[in-house]
């Protein structure tokens, strides 16, 4: 059974313009009512709860820590896998807003507690942001590494070294466009052949190199990209998403997935989705 974490939203707000989509403060700011809708969001993160297990997921959740208004987006805190050898593990963070950082050490106690091996880095002055910037390819074969935005070159370069123990490389990606700050919002594996990418995202060699990595790369379009489309979450057969296309739905088809909506509106208001609010745990 696919094990998966997240964290309900209890303190979730956007309180900061961390990312392009934060662009309306709430009350830290003063004056101005929240831009977030609690009720609603503690609805849509219930729905997704609810579609995961649907979908044969065991929901494990971590607990909320009010002042940590970004917590609820649980693909940052940690890196988590499992190597033949190894067992399972985890990749402590080091995120670049001081709030979030702070949202770490709950996650790296509670997969302690769990069994998970910690991997702590030497960050120095870098930085690495978990499964927003760090993929699988999904037979483990090898991870993509986004920096620009949150992680840096050097971030990933340390994680490399480290994977690179276990036998696993890292493809570095440079990211170029601030709507895909984190790698989650514009490169998506399908399946061990087919990935879906938004080619604006990256400078002309990362692209090349998801080229070269991948037999089929399909096209989003910049607006299906910014809507968070290819932020969607792979599961037995579907593809979790907060809004569809004719395009993105043939897409799917041909990689013989089916699209499985679930809104994120509120969550959007901070710059994720679906991707964003979990991390599969190994
Ligand atoms: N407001 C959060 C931030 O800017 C959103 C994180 C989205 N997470 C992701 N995996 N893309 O850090």
């Amino acid at each position: 059974m696919l094990r998966v974490l997240l964290c309900p939203p209890t303190y979730f707000d956007v309180v900061d313009q961390k990312n392009p989509y934060m662009a309306c403060p709430g009350p830290a700011e003063g004056a101005r009512e929240s831009a977030v809708d609690q009720v609603r969001a503690r609805s849509q993160w219930e729905i997704l709860c609810s579609v995961l297990q649907q979908h044969g997921c065991e929901v494990e959740t971590i607990d909320p820590v009010e002042g940590l208004e970004d917590m609820v987006f649980a693909a940052n805190q940690v890196f988590a896998g499992a190597k033949n050898g190894y067992g399972k593990f985890v990749v402590p963070s080091r995120m670049v807003y001081p709030s979030r950082q702070r949202e770490v050490p709950f996650y790296a106690d509670w997969c302690r507690a769990r069994d998970y091996q910690l991997i702590e880095l030497d960050y120095g002055d870098d930085y690495l942001e978990g499964h927003g910037d760090l993929l699988w390819h999904p037979d483990g074969s090898r991870i993509y590494g986004g920096y620009g935005f949150r992680s840096t070159l050097g971030g990933v370069e340390k994680f490399s070294a480290a994977m690179s123990k276990m036998g696993v490389p890292v493809v570095p990606l440079h990211l170029i466009d601030p709507y895909c700050y984190h790698l989650d919002t514009c490169l998506c594996p399908l399946n061990n052949d087919a990935a879906l990418i938004f080619p604006g995202a990256y400078s002309a060699e990362a692209l090349a190199s998801l080229h070269k990595f991948w037999k089929r790369v399909h096209l989003l379009t910049v607006d299906e990209a910014h809507r968070f489309m290819g932020n969607g979450i792979v599961v037995n057969g579907s593809y979790i998403t907060p809004y569809v296309t004719p395009q993105l739905e043939a897409i799917l088809h041909e990689e013989q997935l089916t699209p499985v909506l679930v809104d994120t509106s509120e969550f959007e208001k901070a710059g994720g989705s679906c991707f964003c609010m979990k991390t599969f745990l190994p």
